[in-house]
C-alpha cells in the first residue's frame, strides 16, 4: 500500500489520556489547515466497530487467546482497507487511538507469550506500522482510576487490574525502545494542556522533518 499521507498513533495503558490527546491533536492540526482523519481501534470502520463489541463486551472468557487475536486482526484489516489506507493515499493525516502496538501488548503479553504469533499475523495481514507513535506514559494506578471513572460496558481489559496494567506499562516502554525511530514517550501524569503541548511539539517536529 503506497502512502503519501502521515500515519500517527497513540498508545498507552487504559486511562492514560490517549483519546483526549488524540482529539486535541486533531483539533490543532485541523486549525492549522491539515486534512485529518481521527479514528480508533478496535473499530474505526463499520465492520470493525461490530467486531469491537464482540471483543470488548460480554464474558471475558468468551474467546481463546488465539481467537481474540484473530478478531482484533480482522478488525484492523477492515479498518486498514476501508479507512486508513485510502485516507493515507489521499494525502491525509490519520490519527489512530491505539493500533498494532496494543495487540503486541494486550494479546501478545496478557494471556501467555503470543508475541511471535502477533507479529507473524501482523506481517501477513496488515504489513504497515504508523510513521509516528506517541506513547502516553503514566502510573497504572492513576490510569486505572481515570479509566474506572468512565461508565460503560467495555470493561474487558480494564478489569485486569493494577498488576497487569503495570506489566503493560513496562511492555510499552520496551516497545518504545524496540521501535525507537517511530516512538516518542510523553509523560501523561500532568495537566491535559501540558501533555498536549508536548504532543503538538513532537508532531510539529515530525511534520517538518
Ligand atoms: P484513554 O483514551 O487513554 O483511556 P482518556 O483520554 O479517555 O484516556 O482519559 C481517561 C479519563 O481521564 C477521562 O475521563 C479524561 O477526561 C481524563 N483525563 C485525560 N487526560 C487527563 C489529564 N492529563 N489529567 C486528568 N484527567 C485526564
Ligand atoms: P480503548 O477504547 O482504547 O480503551 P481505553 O480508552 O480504556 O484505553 O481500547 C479498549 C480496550 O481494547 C483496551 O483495554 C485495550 C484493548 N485492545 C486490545 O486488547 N488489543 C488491541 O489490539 C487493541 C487496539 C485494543
Amino acid at each position: 500500500m503506497t502512502a503519501q499521507g502521515h500515519f500517527l498513533s497513540f498508545e498507552g495503558i487504559d486511562g492514560s489520556g490517549k483519546s483526549t490527546q488524540a482529539r486535541l491533536l486533531a483539533d490543532h492540526l485541523r486549525a492549522t489547515g491539515h486534512d485529518v482523519v481521527l479514528t480508533r481501534e478496535p473499530g474505526g470502520s463499520p465492520g470493525a466497530e461490530e467486531i469491537r463489541a464482540l471483543v470488548l463486551q460480554g464474558d471475558p472468557d468468551r474467546w481463546s487467546a488465539e481467537t481474540e487475536l484473530l478478531l482484533f486482526t480482522a478488525a484492523r484489516r477492515d479498518h486498514m482497507e476501508r479507512l486508513i489506507a485510502p485516507s493515507l493515499a489521499a494525502g491525509k493525516i490519520v490519527i489512530c487511538d491505539r493500533f498494532a502496538d496494543s495487540t503486541r501488548m494486550y494479546q501478545g503479553l496478557s494471556r501467555g507469550d503470543l508475541r511471535g504469533t502477533v507479529d507473524a499475523l501482523h506481517d501477513l495481514m496488515i504489513g504497515r506500522e504508523p510513521d509516528l507513535t506517541i506513547l502516553i506514559d503514566m502510573d497504572p494506578a492513576q490510569g486505572l482510576a481515570r479509566a474506572k471513572g468512565r461508565q460503560g460496558a467495555e470493561e474487558r481489559f480494564e478489569d485486569f487490574g493494577t498488576d497487569l496494567q503495570a506489566a503493560m506499562r513496562t511492555g510499552f516502554l520496551s516497545l518504545a525502545k524496540e521501535f525507537a525511530s517511530r516512538f516518542h514517550v510523553i509523560d501523561g501524569a500532568r495537566a491535559v494542556e501540558d501533555v498536549a503541548a508536548d504532543v503538538t511539539a513532537t508532531v510539529t517536529d515530525y511534520l517538518a522533518s
